[in-house]
């Protein structure tokens, strides 16, 4: 992939527009993630050390356009971003009218999804953007996959596009765990359905080695296979892409390794009384909620000899300690090896954090949808504004 990359250029006295992902999760006034923020906060200082003038903006959350709502304004990641740099950084809310800032200074730009045009990429609020800068700098892989004014227009419109540190990083890790894998090459893909997971299942038919399912998926294979799955959440609509996907990985000497046994309780709930069943024996009143002690084992096993591990989504019910052991499991194996591995997508976060595994994972990605779409193939649309803006 080829873009300029903010580390090359000259930056000082330099008008810098830097587009981050700083949409954090907020609970009870308070934010509930700062790994985001903290991801973001290297590029900010690098440009602010190389006597560049820095305008950053995000979006957070999903506001309707043309209005302010205090519940999506960015007023506490100013809070955080002016702790963490020891100096205030300003919030401005009608930015897109011009801020004048000195080489050195920072000043945070309100959501830009409060704009009118900004989630249709409208072009005249791209040439505004455009403006306000000498560079603009890409830096949101998180929100890389969307095409809006702050991502994609102003990229095209701006005097010059390149990408920042974060946006960089990510791109080279997934690469090197995607493009150029060593191999086997084992991707573990959790979640409730396959239908919403389609197109990445068939990508990774095509490339994986192994791949390991997990939640509601791994139900809906265990029935395509003419297993029992007594009351558990599967979608009968999809026996017949499962058993298709199975085929198309084992033609190419790949595969889906199955559970032999699973956890099962007669409720979705952490009072449940939980059971190891054999896959032949679940009973109709039976839920799945995790993988058993077998699977487990053969699972972290097979982890133990990969080159590189793709980790996105839960195998189990992991946030009720009755069905966390599945998960547990993985990603102690995942920490374990020797392997190049990666791990992105909230629910996979919120268990690296639970298991206190995040220092020895080799990248967690800080993208979500971005994430999915970069490994299901597709070009994610700011990253290749930035390609034609380096083809000249
Ligand atoms: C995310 O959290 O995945 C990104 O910030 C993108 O947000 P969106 O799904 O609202 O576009």
């Amino acid at each position: 992939m080829t873009f300029l990359r903010l580390e090359e250029l000259d930056l000082a006295g330099k008008r810098l527009l830097i587009r981050q992902d700083l949409n954090v999760p907020i609970a009870n006034g308070r934010i509930a993630s700062d790994a985001r923020l903290r991801a973001s906060l290297p590029t900010l200082k690098l440009a602010l050390e190389r006597g560049a003038s820095v305008l950053v903006i995000s979006h957070l959350g999903r506001p309707k356009a043309g209005r302010f709502e205090p519940e999506h304004s960015l007023t506490l990641v100013a809070a955080w971003l002016s702790e963490q740099l020891g100096r205030t950084v300003p919030l401005i809310s009608n930015w897109i009218d011009g801020v004048t800032l000195e080489p050195g200074q920072i000043a945070l730009g309100e959501n830009t999804r409060f704009l009118v045009g900004e989630k249709t990429d409208d072009a005249a609020l791209a040439a505004r953007m455009a403006a306000l800068c000498d560079l603009y700098v890409m830096d949101a892989f998180g929100t890389a996959h969307r095409a809006e004014c702050s991502t994609h227009g102003v990229a095209l419109q701006a005097p010059q596009a390149c990408a920042g540190p974060l946006l960089a990083a990510e791109l080279d890790a997934l690469g090197k765990a995607l493009a150029t894998p060593k191999r086997p090459l084992a991707v573990i893909v959790g979640g409730s359905k396959v239908s919403t997971k389609l197109d990445l299942l068939k990508t990774l038919a095509d490339k994986a080695d192994q791949l390991i399912i997990g939640g509601g998926i791994a139900n809906t294979f265990l029935a395509a296979i003419g297993k029992p799955v007594g009351k558990s959440l599967y979608e009968r609509d999809m026996l017949g892409t499962a058993r298709e996907i199975l085929e198309r990985i084992r033609a190419r000497g790949g595969d889906i390794p199955m559970p032999v046994d699973v956890v099962v309780a007669p409720e979705f709930s952490n009072e449940a009384h939980a059971e190891v069943r054999l896959v032949d024996d679940v009973e109709d009143d039976e839920m799945i909620l995790d993988i058993g002690p077998k699977t487990r084992a053969t699972l972290a096993g097979l982890l133990k000899n990969c080159g590189t591990i793709v980790w996105n989504g839960p195998v189990g019910v992991f946030e009720y300690d009755s069905f966390a052991a599945g998960t547990q499991a993985l990603a102690k194996a995942i920490a374990e090896s020797d392997g190049f591995s990666l791990a992105g997508g909230g629910d996979t976060l919120a268990a690296i954090d639970k298991f206190g595994v995040a220092d020895r994972i080799s990248y967690i990605s800080t993208g979500g949808g971005a994430f999915l779409e970069f490994l299901e193939g597709k070009t994610l649309p700011a990253v290749a504004a930035l390609m034609t803006r380096a083809e000249g």
